[in-house]
């Protein structure tokens, strides 16, 4: 009798864990086993040759997420530049986060063939290189199914901008099932990577932003006089620590030392200040928010079960047709 408990109380784990828009841990335990190590594997690759591969990816992740949910409809490349990508061309250095989506994939699909999604592909990517900038490891939720969509015109709606107030920032988020706690602390990703200077300048002229340390935004406006000639200058969004996925970015909000209106606007709303204190004080406390946010990111508007599709080949549809 106890026997039979078990393993009914197991098929009923795996229903309910299984069930309707729900992800699991180890999904392709079964079906593609070392899909993990296979991922981690091309991004440590990546890695060695530029280490913009950890912002790039991470950045993409969170883009992907928010726009028509993580579902890879951000790595589709269309022949009449009208896919989501297209609307994103300017905005980063991301071209490095395509670029290791695209070479796990293949490396999983030798071993795996139609089992993997990209989508799971770029969670599993997304976390590894939290990692490598040593910040929190979490298991990674999967069974992502990849999108039968990707529109430009969904972009814009969906992104914040650098600009955004609190409000803005809030209801945004809380769109995307994620609570004003969860958005502070995937703010914190903004300890690695590089903002190019138009994302800021909102902030430095035509007068000084008085919520932006005055010698801070002295460096600023020498780093970014440069733009008129010549490709637009970047600058590291975290000035201390620029590859390292930590705390240091709250503290660098209480100094000042923001970069732009919606990472400051986290400490100089009274609203959202106290959090903000607690993060700069305990790398702990944010590791742990900030792990438990990534999981909550995965979770944007996923496909499982039989909607959407295993794409072959990340960049395009399986039918072609579809775009
Ligand atoms: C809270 C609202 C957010 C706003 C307004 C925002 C805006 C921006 C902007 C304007 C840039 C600079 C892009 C450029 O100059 O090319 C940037 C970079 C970046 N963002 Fe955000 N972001 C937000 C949240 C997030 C989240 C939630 C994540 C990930 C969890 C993230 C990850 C990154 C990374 C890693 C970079 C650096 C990219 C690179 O170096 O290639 N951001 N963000
Ligand atoms: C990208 O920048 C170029 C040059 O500034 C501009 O012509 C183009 O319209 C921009 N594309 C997008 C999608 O914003
Ligand atoms: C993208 O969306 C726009 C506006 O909703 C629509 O007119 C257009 O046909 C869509 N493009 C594709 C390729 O689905
Ligand atoms: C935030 O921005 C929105 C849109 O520009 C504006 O309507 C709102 O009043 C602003 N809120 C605050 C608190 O500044
Ligand atoms: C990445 O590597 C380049 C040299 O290839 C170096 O200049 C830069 O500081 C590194 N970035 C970070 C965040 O460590
Ligand atoms: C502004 O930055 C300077 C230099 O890093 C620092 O000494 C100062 O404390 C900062 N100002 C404020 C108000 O935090
Ligand atoms: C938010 O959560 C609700 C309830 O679980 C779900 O129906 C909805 O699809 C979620 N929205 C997104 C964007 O994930």
């Amino acid at each position: 009798m106890g026997l039979m408990r078990v393993l009914l109380m197991s098929v009923v784990l795996v229903i309910v864990g299984r069930g309707e828009g729900q992800l699991v841990e180890n999904f392709y335990s079964s079906t593609c086993p070392n899909v993990e190590a296979m991922v981690k594997q091309v991004v440590s690759m990546k890695f060695i040759q530029t280490n913009n591969t950890i912002p790039a990816t991470l950045r993409l992740f969170f883009h992907d997420c928010f726009i028509e949910g993580c579902d890879a409809s951000i790595i589709i490349a269309s022949a009449t530049n009208d896919a989501e990508k297209d609307a994103l061309e300017n905005l980063s250095l991301a071209g490095d986060g395509y670029d290791t989506v695209i070479k796990a994939k293949e490396a999983v699909e030798a071993a795996c063939p139609g089992i993997v999604s990209c989508a799971d592909i770029l969670a599993i990517a997304a976390r590894d290189v939290v990692v490598l900038a040593r910040g929190p490891l979490f298991s990674v939720e999967l069974g992502r199914r990849d999108g039968l969509i990707s529109n430009k015109s969904q972009v814009q709606d969906n992104i914040p901008e650098p600009t955004f107030n609190l409000t803005q920032l809030t209801t945004l988020f809380a769109r995307k099932n994620l609570s004003q706690f969860d958005m502070i602390a995937l703010s914190g990703a903004h300890s690695i990577g590089f903002s190019h200077c138009s994302c800021f300048t909102n902030r430095l002229y035509p007068f000084v932003d008085p919520s932006l340390n005055y010698s801070y935004a002295d460096e600023l406006k020498e780093t970014c006089k440069n733009t008129i000639k010549g490709p637009e200058p970047v600058v590291f969004m975290d000035p201390k620590t620029p590859g390292t996925l930590d705390n240091v970015y709250y503290q660098n909000l209480v100094a000042g030392k923001g970069l732009f209106t919606s990472d400051e606007v986290l400490y100089t709303d009274p609203e959202t200040q106290p959090t903000v204190k607690d993060f700069a004080r305990s790398p702990g406390y944010f590791n742990d928010a900030f792990a438990a946010a990534m999981k909550k990111l995965g979770r944007v508007g996923v496909k499982t079960g039989n909607q959407g599709e295993i794409r072959r080949d990340c960049t395009v549809f399986n039918d072609p047709g579809i775009s």
